[in-house]
């Protein structure tokens, strides 16, 4: 297994008016763009293949892992060796390749058009907003359950009551030999019909009989086409376990939440703010 989807085609509304003009996925995070922590999570996960969902004006995410040679020049005869050289190894974390989303109707329907370049293989997906800080990183564990399981595999997090409508949420039981096993997902229900507190975020291991699976996928909520409505299908067969992962889960597709992010990178890292 070594593809990972990025789904970057949004607007970036919740990131207004600062996403107008840049995507949201390369506003900084203390000093480096939002994706790169994600990317460098799957890099250190063991992935090797980066498929970013793209759509218009999000070039920029691209740019972002090319190597610039002039600039890396400029650097050097400046002295600035040591970001020459970060510059230089970005390109090399792993291969970057885009295939667009022309029109936005949903997360499943952004994981659909990697169909052709994930090919008949189990891959993960990403949402870049959800930057989540544990150690083993977060994908590697979903890997060995996946390993372990030979299914399907979501991340759980406990969320508060009011947090509930803006996950999908699992109908979860979790076994006695530490297996979660997931019944059922409602995608952001109501509290009241929320079937626990256990939220899906954004990282998902899956097999490749999902795209067949979302293909045949109505619009649900929103109107759009929903990942999770492609799980539950798995899920009513038996087929999706989760990972209930402890760790910082950072969300960074709003304004607050990005703030937080930065103070908390900046802090692991020993600034002093
Ligand atoms: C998406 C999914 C939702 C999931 C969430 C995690 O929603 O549809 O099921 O819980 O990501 O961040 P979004 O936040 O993109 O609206």
């Amino acid at each position: 297994m070594e593809k990972v989807v990025f789904p970057v085609a949004g607007l970036g509304t919740r990131m207004l008016p600062a996403s107008k003009a840049v995507p949201k996925e390369i506003l900084p995070i203390y000093d480096r763009p939002a994706i790169h922590y994600t990317v460098e999570e799957a890099v250190k996960s063991g992935f090797s293949k980066m498929i970013f969902v793209t759509s218009r004006g999000k070039e920029a995410i691209l740019n972002y892992f090319d190597r610039d040679v002039e600039l890396e020049e400029v650097l050097m005869a400046r002295g600035k060796r040591e970001m020459a050289e970060f510059l230089k190894q970005l390109s090399s974390l792993a291969e970057f390749i885009s295939v667009r989303q022309g029109i936005a109707l949903g997360l499943g329907h952004a994981v659909l058009q990697a169909r052709a370049v994930v090919g008949e293989e189990p891959f993960a997906v990403v949402l870049p907003d959800d930057i989540v800080l544990c150690e083993p990183p977060l994908l590697k564990q979903m890997r060995e359950v996946y390993l372990r399981t030979g299914k399907s595999v979501v991340a759980l997090y406990r969320v508060a009551k009011e947090e509930i409508p803006s996950f999908g949420i699992a109908d979860a039981e979790v076994k006695s030999d530490g297996n979660v096993v997931i019944h059922d997902l409602v995608e952001k229900p109501p509290v009241e019909e929320a079937p626990s507190d256990l939220a899906v975020i954004g990282r998902y291991i899956l097999e490749p009989e999902i795209f067949s699976i979302l293909e045949k996928t109505p619009p649900g909520k929103g109107g759009e086409i929903q990942l999770t409505d492609a799980l539950r299908v798995l899920a009513r067969e038996g087929r999706l376990v989760g990972l209930v992962f402890e760790g910082t889960r950072l969300d960074v597709g709003n304004p607050r939440g990005l703030l937080r992010a930065s103070l908390e990178i900046a802090r692991r890292r020993g600034v002093k703010i």
